[in-house]
């Protein structure tokens, strides 16, 4: 193998950069060349296939900095898929004047059912990647706990859980924590400590909302920040005990801090907020407004006059929303991240360098080993109909009374965050913030320097 090419698709997360890097050390000590190509999968349908050299002479370029959040060839929410075969033809026919003879996906679950159309045609592998930690497995066999049946409202299909294993050994995830879900974790648990004392200043009650789809990863390990209630997708919201555990807590501290999933369902199964049209072939989705349905819930059932005595205003301004938003997918990646997403690009990149097609690079964790790689067939992840669901928080995770993370959830998360944050991050912060030279030197952006090394397809031979 001599020449192969690395590509970021999907949302960006704060590791895809230290991914890219791992994979292009390791490249390096093969004398591999690495192209990268720009924006994700809009990059491979350009039939000019804009690429950058990522190792000259097998050495990283400067520019390639594991610290450094996004990612330095761009991505994008575009897929292929199975219908597009000549599409795929052409991508296959692209790659190949290139020489290349591989190509590493850094991407998440639509990412993953994007390269199974290619891999038919070309070895691909896939680093893992996103924010809401959903790209794996709980238990081997839980694609066979999905069934699927049609929509009450459109023609599409609806997908059902069931969950066969009311408990699950840690041992036994596949993808125990995936690049960009620390950081993220680190941003929210923060915002909420934030968000905590001016709650709690004023006598309000404060709605987080923080990202994950489908999934309540985020929401769960938002633990860390010590809000006082946590709602996750998983678990439909059960009024009555959020309102219980409210007015309690609103007596006794004069505030509450609750976090919420951007995708909460009611008792019924509904969202609470709205969702988007399908937007990629993994049917991913986008959310919003389920923080502001659920304070237009509380502002019914608490009314003013519940607030007048302690906060002296209406139900309408003792409640309010914060959505943490893009931060979470943004800035300098923490340890956690950083170290296992350049282990994972490694990984990754020897899975391509021996033979591998249709793999992808896993972090797994036992309790006699700790965290350690390892590689699982993408296909596997497929339920009996072929698709790839999202990793939901499993229920022995979450105490839907106590509306908090159960035993076995904090069990779950103590190995990823325990060590999460290293000397090195809080330097960072320490050192960039107000470096006084903030002030008088504008920001210079990754993208200037690469869009100065991007070749085209004809000029690269
Ligand atoms: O999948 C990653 C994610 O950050 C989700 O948590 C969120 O719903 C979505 O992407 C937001 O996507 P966009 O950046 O396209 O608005």
């Amino acid at each position: 193998m001599h020449r192969i090419a690395i590509l970021t698709a999907g949302g960006d997360t704060p590791a895809l950069n230290a991914t890219i890097f791992g994979a292009v050390e390791r490249a390096n000590e093969r004398r591999v060349e690495v192209f990268g190509i720009l924006d994700g999968f809009v990059g491979l349908l350009d039939p000019r296939l804009p690429h950058v050299p990522l190792n000259p002479l097998f050495s990283t370029i400067p520019e390639l900095d594991p610290h450094h959040g996004g990612t330095l060839l761009g991505g994008s929410r575009a897929y292929i898929g199975p219908d597009d075969v000549q599409i795929i033809e052409r991508i296959v026919e692209r790659l190949g004047r290139l020489k290349i003879e591989g190509l590493l996906c850094v991407g998440g679950d639509g990412t993953t059912n994007a390269v199974q159309c290619l891999a038919e045609r070309f070895p691909c592998v896939l680093a893992p990647k996103t924010i809401d930690n959903d790209l794996g497995l709980n238990y081997l066999e839980e694609p066979n706990d999905w069934s699927s049946r049609p929509a009450q409202a459109s023609r599409a299909l609806e997908y059902h859980k069931a969950w066969s294993r009311p408990e699950i050994g840690l041992d036994e995830i596949i993808n125990y924590a995936t690049p960009g879900f620390a950081t993220a974790v680190f941003v929210v648990a923060q915002g909420v400590q934030r968000i905590r004392t001016t709650a709690e200043g004023h006598r309000r009650i404060a709605i987080i909302e923080v990202m994950g789809r489908q999934t309540g990863h985020l929401a769960l390990a938002s633990a860390y920040g010590q809000p006082d209630l946590i709602l996750i997708p998983e678990v439909p919201l059960n009024l009555p005990v959020l309102l219980e555990r409210v007015r309690a807590l609103y007596e006794l501290q004069k505030h509450v801090v609750i976090v919420v999933g951007e995708a909460i369902v009611d008792a019924e199964g509904k969202r609470l907020g709205s969702a988007s049209s399908s937007v990629d072939p993994a049917g991913n989705v986008a959310f919003s407004g389920a923080a502001e349905s659920l304070r237009q819930l509380l502002v019914q059932s608490l009314g003013d006059d519940y607030f007048r005595p302690v906060a002296h205003t209406r139900a309408e301004s003792a409640i309010f929303t914060r959505k943490v938003g893009h931060t979470q997918r943004g800035g300098c990646p923490i340890l956690f991240d950083r170290f296992y997403a350049t282990q994972l690009g490694g990984c990754a990149f020897d899975l391509l360098w021996e033979g591998h097609n249709l793999a992808m690079s896993t972090l797994q964790w036992t309790p006699a080993e700790g965290f350690h790689l390892g590689s699982f067939p993408t296909n596997q992840l497929r339920d009996r109909c072929g698709v790839i669901h999202p990793r939901l928080v499993h229920p022995s995770f979450y105490d839907p009374l106590k509306l908090w993370p159960s035993k076995a959830g904090i069990e779950y998360l103590l190995p990823i965050f325990s060590n999460a944050v290293g000397p090195e991050d809080l330097e960072h912060l320490r050192g960039s913030l107000f470096r006084p030279g903030n002030l008088t030197i504008p920001y210079h952006s990754i993208n200037v320097d690469i869009a100065k090394q991007t070749r085209w397809l004809d000029q690269s031979q």
